[in-house]
Order: structure tokens, then sequence, then C-alpha cells
């Protein structure tokens, strides 16, 4: 069985100072396993909107963990999927790992493509991230405690981004994940309104809930200065994809790790006791 762990070259981490890419970094590195971070900001840098620097980023490395930003959903985002990885296979790089999202329909192309490329591949397929409320996008609302997102009564299987961590290391050094489509949930469905009141438990502080329609959240992200694409990728999500169509749990942790996926309350607590959300006084 090959080994990546005893290979000289690096692993490419796309992504690598992002929420899942400084994890996996953190745990290859602990392994003894060199990486080279795919960064905008790193030397050879990274970036998916100048494809110049594709091939320098792919230069000498023995697998690549695949993030698209801002989302496999957005437009044009599985060809890049599908170029990079031949890229990546014609310069004899075959092990890759790619990072995408449930229910949608464009992350499912670029699956296909990863798939077609003739790339030895892993596919984790994840929900979405307790992280988004801590480490990105609702980390603001919760610091203000006032949670408003378009999305009232549906439940979304939030997973920890320790547990994708821990897929895509054992699937960058391990070559019996290779081929396999891993579907990641955490252990318990929850509403934005439910996480919302376990991290105002964990942190002892009232945080508000509003269900707000798709309109007003786009006013507030205008508002905010996100720019007019992502936000309108971010209320795509909400409104679109956020619909029923992911509340199912699957079992995709115990079968890439054999151990169950870490919980909401845990994270909660834990993410609380960083001081992430304390605010001043
Ligand atoms: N968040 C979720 O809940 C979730 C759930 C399922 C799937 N996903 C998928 O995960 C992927 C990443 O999303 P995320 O929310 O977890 O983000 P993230 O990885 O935390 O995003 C930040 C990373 O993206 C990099 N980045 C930003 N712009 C870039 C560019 N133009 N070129 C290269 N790298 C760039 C940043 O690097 P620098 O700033 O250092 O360049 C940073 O490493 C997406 O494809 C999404 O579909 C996310």
């Amino acid at each position: 069985m090959t080994t990546f762990r005893t290979s000289k070259f690096p692993v490419l981490i796309i992504g690598g100072t992002g929420k899942t890419g400084r994890r996996v970094a953190e745990r290859l590195t602990a392994q003894g396993v060199p990486v080279r971070i795919g960064s905008r900001n790193a030397s050879p840098a990274f970036d998916w909107e100048n494809r110049e620097t594709w091939a320098p980023a792919l230069e000498c490395v023995s697998a690549a963990y695949i993030t698209y930003y801002p989302d496999l959903a957005a437009p044009g985002a599985a060809e890049a999927i599908g170029d990079l990885a031949r890229l990546a296979v014609t310069k004899g790089v075959k092990r890759l790992v790619l990072l995408s999202g449930r229910g949608e329909p464009e992350a499912q192309r670029a699956e296909a493509m990863l798939q077609a490329s003739g790339a030895d591949w892993t596919i984790v397929r994840a929900s979405w991230f307790m992280q988004n409320f801590s480490e990105s996008m609702l980390l603001g609302p919760i610091l203000a405690g006032e949670m408003a997102l378009p999305v009232s009564t549906v439940r979304e299987p939030f997973i920890h981004a320790e547990d994708i961590a821990d897929i895509v290391t054992a699937a960058l050094t391990d070559d019996r994940h290779i081929g396999q489509l891993y579907e990641v949930t955490g252990p318990r469905a929850l509403t934005f309104a439910e996480a919302t009141a376990e991290i105002a438990k964990a942190t002892g502080r009232p945080i508000n809930y509003a269900t707000i329609s798709p309109e007003e959240f786009m006013q507030g992200l205008e508002q905010e200065q996100v720019p007019a694409d992502i936000a309108a990728l971010i209320n795509e999500l909400f409104t679109v994809v956020l619909d029923g169509r992911n509340e199912y749990l699957t079992d995709g942790v115990q079968k890439a790790l054999g151990r169950a996926p870490r919980d909401f309350t845990a994270y909660a607590r834990d993410a609380a006791a960083t001081g992430i959300w304390e605010t001043a006084k």
C-alpha cells in the first residue's frame, strides 16, 4: 500500500488557510507529512481566479486537497475543478481529495468532473459546518446577539470541521479511501434557531433569532458591502438549498473513520471556551 507519509514531496492544500484546510495542514504536519499551503498569499501563490498560478502550485506535489472558493455552487466551479484535476493528473499528481457540498447540482457536477479526470479521487460531500458560527459569516451575528436569516423550520445536520479534517487527512494518507464518496453530516439535525440557542446557552448570553425574508436578507448583505455575486450565492444557499432536501443524516463519518461524528453541543461548549464568542464588556 502506498503511503504519502513517507513521500518527500508535499501535499498541496488548496484553501490551506481556510476552515478545513488549516486543520488538515495541522494534522499532516503533526504526522511528519510535508505540506504546501494553497493560498493567494503563499509562495507559490494559488488563485482560483488566475489559472497561471495553478501549474506552479502543483509542481512536485504528491497529492492535493481541493477546496473551491467561494462555493462549488458558484457558476464555473465545476469546470474549474475539472480543469484543475486534469492538469494535476497530467503533472503526475493523481491523488486528489475534493471537499463538496450536499444537495447542490453544481457541486455534484464538480464531483463528476473530478471522477472523470483520471485521478485517484476521494470526495467528502459535507453538510453545513458548525464552524460557520465561529469562524465565518455567522460569527458577526452571534457577537451582535442578533441572528436574522431567511430560514425557519428547516433543519441542517451541521458537521464539525475537525471531523472533515480527520477524514481528509485519512484519505490523503491511506489508499483504502481511493474511489470513495463520503457523504458526511453531524449526528443531529437542528434548525438555525436551535443552533443559535445552543450557542447562547454555551456563552451564557441571550442571542435573538429572527426569520426574515430573502429580500431583507439581501438588503442586510448589501449594507455590509458583501459583493453582489457572493451575496446572491449566500442567498441561494439559504433559500434554495435549505428547502429540506438535506435534512437527513448520513453515516459518512462512521464509514470513513469507524467512529461517530462530533455533536453540536460539544462544539458550542468547546468554541465558547476558546473565547471566540466573547464580546467587549
Ligand atoms: N462552509 C460550509 O458550511 C461548507 C459546507 C459544505 C461544503 N463547503 C465547501 O467548502 C469550500 C470552502 O468553503 P468554506 O466556507 O469552508 O471556506 P474556507 O475554506 O474557510 O475559505 C477560505 C479559504 O479560501 C481561500 N480563498 C479565498 N479566495 C480564494 C481564491 N480566489 N483562490 C484561492 N483560494 C481562495 C482562502 O485563502 P487565502 O485567503 O489565504 O487566499 C482560504 O484558505 C466551498 O467550495 C464550499 O462549497 C462549505
